[in-house]
This record gives structure tokens, sequence and C-alpha cells, in this order.
């Protein structure tokens, strides 16, 4: 079993996309196994986009997902990191596949209702990251 980082952005809980996006996930046979709803600070979606710093998107990105709230998820399954970029389709409108969330629902590159993790490295980052919680010492 495999956890990924799943998040779907503000545009999608202003779109009233939450069970729609979360149908499909369910839908998969996938487990959500953490789940809560926050407007994340700009310290956060700034680490979390880290190695994004520098390039023409990040400031524009960062002002969008810091937007309004988001739902954060940690997603499990077999093969979770790339079933779930697989299920989201490419960033780029204009190569996501027939199928996958993006494509279906949105025509937007930067306002593209889900981030998953790219990688094992980028899942266990991400999710200490949104859910710090899990990690204190009691
Ligand atoms: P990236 O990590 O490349 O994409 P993905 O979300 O598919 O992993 O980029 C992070 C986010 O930054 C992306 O979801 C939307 C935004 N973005 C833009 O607004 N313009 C761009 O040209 C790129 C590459 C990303
Ligand atoms: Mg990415």
């Amino acid at each position: 079993m495999e956890r990924t980082f799943v998040m779907i952005k503000p545009d999608g809980v202003r779109r009233k996309l939450i069970g729609e996006i979360i149908g499909r996930i369910e839908n998969r046979n996938f487990s959500i196994v953490g789940m809560k709803m926050l407007t994340p600070s700009r310290q956060l979606v700034e680490e979390h986009y880290a190695a994004h710093r520098g390039k023409d998107f990040f400031e524009p990105t960062v002002e969008f997902v810091t937007s309004g709230p988001v739902i954060a998820m940690i997603v499990e399954a077999e093969n979770a990191i790339t079933l779930m970029r697989t299920m989201m389709g490419a960033t780029n409108p204009l190569e996501a596949a027939p199928g996958t969330i993006r494509s279906d629902l949105t025509v937007s590159m930067r306002e593209n209702l889900i981030h998953g993790s790219d990688s094992p490295e980028a899942a266990a980052t991400e999710i200490k990251l949104w859910f710090p919680e899990l990690f204190a010492d009691k």
C-alpha cells in the first residue's frame, strides 16, 4: 500500500466539485485515510511549492491556492501516487487526457482543481507538511 497527498484546490471548493472529485477517488476504490478543510497560509503553500520558487507562475499560484478553503487528503492505494497523477491528468489542459479530472472539469493551466504528489519523496514531505499533527510527539 502506498500513500499520496491530494488537495482539492480553492476552485474545486468554490465550484462545488468536492463531491465529484472525492467520488472519483472513492469509485476507484482508493481509501481516504486523512482529510481536512482549511484555508492554507502563505507560508504553508510557499513551502508546498518550494520546488517552483523563482518560476514565473510561482507567485500567482501561491496567491490562488491561498485564496480560500481547500480539502487536504491522504489517499491510500497500491501505486496511489502514479494512479492519482493519471486520474488527475496533465498540468497543461492541451495535454490532459479525456476522462481525467482536469480534462473533464476545467480548461485552466492554473485553476486546475487538484494537486497530487509526483513522487514517493514528495508524498512523504507533503503529508508531513499538511498533516503535522499526525507526526507530533504525544
Ligand atoms: P506543476 O507541479 O508543474 O504541476 P502539477 O500540479 O501538475 O504537479 O505546477 C504546480 C502548479 O502550478 C500547477 O498545478 C498549476 C501552476 N502552474 C501554472 O500556473 N502555470 C504553469 O505554467 C505551470 C507549469 C504550473
Ligand atoms: Mg507538481
